[in-house]
């Protein structure tokens, strides 16, 4: 991992606490980075489970929680799913973390305080416990958001959502808009078993000093106007956080070395990447009328199949006997692979994903069109907004077959529809980027950002 270096320093230490899943501690690092690299010290704090090994980042400080449940959760195979270790950090961490704040404030009271004043504490808003602790010290809490603002103003409004009778969607209901949000429909509303945690992590929000979001104005301008309307506390829409530095490479599962050198034999924007993010999955069904469709389109393709893609299954070898010898050069298929250096690469040229909010910009920042297939959570609206707001991406029903699978995956790759969209998600490349250079948006978000920190 490359180390940056970091520009003069200025003498004020930060504290972060991400969130211990790979699309919250991706951008989580890279802002760190970016931090580190304008000049604050930087300490992470980490739960023990999925924690980032400390020797890749030697210009930061680590300290760990101690919490033997979430250990035992690393070791388990397969993990429990997403949604019961955050119900368990959130149970168990708060006194923990209350334990090892007050360990750091001692000791820099000591050892630092007069040298480097600990300016604020930045943490991910889906840890619940963290404001109440923080306020107890008196220490100004920032909040990341590492999804999308467009989803976290559904989340402010689900309650008056629930009022006008949107939840459960009802049959025909849930193909029309939902006028509330266009152009969402009410299919791609967050079910109701994540509204309780959806709605700790906006009060979790609204209660901080200040939003920092992995976003940009230019493809969320009206969102992030209406948050900062509706939120008692200044808005940060620093993103694309992964363009801002060289250390992107972070990753909790064994790196796959060989996906670049296999794109290096492909012609340019002729292969499909296709991955479905670090947690989501799906039934063998749909994963082999997937496996099929592919195959059927006679496009080439790198597929990254983890292991728990498939509901219920760890096995090693999910795919019909004797597919790899029918797809021969054509397909590539690894356990994982590097995300953001794939997209970049010229094969590559087109990208069927679950559309978490990572992979959404990381394809948007490479000029790279979307096939969409959400699996829950946030993935339905950020998808949506990639195929009927951005236009810039063809979503796939769910329950699809795969000769719909093998049609979309041509117009994607081979017709005019496919080539207005990488027209279209190239111009948001460039608008990205240019918020990123001396005077666009982000670039001066940031800039107050860092007085703003500095303010306290
Ligand atoms: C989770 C939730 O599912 C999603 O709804 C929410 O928006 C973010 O958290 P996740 O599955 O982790 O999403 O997807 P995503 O947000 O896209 O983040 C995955 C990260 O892992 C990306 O930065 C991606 O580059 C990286 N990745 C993923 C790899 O580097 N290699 C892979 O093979 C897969």
């Amino acid at each position: 991992m490359e180390v940056v270096k970091q520009q003069s320093k200025i003498s004020r230490r930060l504290l972060l606490f991400p969130a211990p899943f790979q699309g919250h501690l991706n951008p989580m690092l890279n802002l760190a980075t970016i931090l580190y690299h304008k000049g604050f010290s930087i300490t992470i704090i980490q739960i023990p489970y999925n924690p980032v090994n400390p020797t890749h980042y030697p210009h930061f400080t680590f300290h760990l929680l101690n919490n033997s449940l979430l250990e035992s959760y690393s070791k388990n195979s397969p993990p429990p799913d997403s949604v019961t270790v955050i119900t368990d950090i959130n149970k168990t961490c708060s006194e923990p973390f209350r334990d090892c704040l007050s360990q750091i404030l001692s000791e820099a009271a000591t050892i630092d305080q007069i040298q480097e004043p600990i300016a604020a504490l930045i943490a991910d808003p889906l840890c619940i416990f963290v404001g109440s602790v923080a306020t107890s010290f008196n220490l100004p809490r920032i909040v990341l958001r590492t999804g999308s603002v467009s989803a976290l103003l559904v989340y402010c409004s689900l309650s008056s959502l629930r009022e006008k009778g949107y939840f459960p969607p009802q049959g025909t209901k849930l193909e029309e808009p939902l006028p509330e949000f266009p152009p969402l429909k009410l299919e791609d509303l967050p079910s109701e078993t994540y509204h309780d945690l959806l709605e700790t992590l906006v009060r979790e929000t609204k209660t901080s000093q200040g939003v920092i979001c992995n976003t940009f104005e230019e493809i969320e301008d009206s969102s992030i106007a209406k948050v900062q309307q509706t939120f008692p506390v200044p808005i940060f829409p620093i993103g694309p956080l992964h363009k801002q530095c060289p250390a992107s490479a972070i990753s909790i599962s064994p790196q796959d070395q060989t996906s670049i050198a296999w794109l290096t034999t492909q012609a340019p924007k002729s292969v499909l990447y296709v991955s479905f993010g670090t947690v989501a999955s799906m039934s063998k069904t749909e994963f082999l009328e997937l496996a099929w469709g592919l195959l059927q389109s006679m496009v080439p393709f790198l597929w990254v199949v983890r292991p728990g893609l498939i509901q219920g299954s760890e096995a090693n070898d999910p795919l019909p006997e004797g597919y790899l010898e029918i797809v021969a050069e054509r397909g590539y298929i690894v356990k994982w692979a590097l995300q953001f250096e794939v997209l970049s690469h010229p094969a590559v040229g087109g990208f069927w994903t679950h559309n978490g909010w990572n992979s959404t910009l990381e394809s948007i920042c490479e000029g790279v069109p979307m096939l969409c297939q959400p699996l829950f959570s946030d993935q339905f609206m950020n998808a949506r907004h990639v195929s009927d707001n951005w236009r810039v991406g063809l979503k796939l029903e769910k329950g699809i077959k795969r000769e719909e699978i093998a049609r979309a995956i041509r117009k994607l790759m081979l017709e005019e529809e496919g080539a207005q969209m990488r027209s279209r998600v190239t111009d948001l490349k460039e608008k990205a980027d240019l918020g990123l250079k001396e005077g666009g948006s982000s670039y001066k978000s940031l800039k107050k950002l860092i007085s703003y920190l500095l303010s306290f």
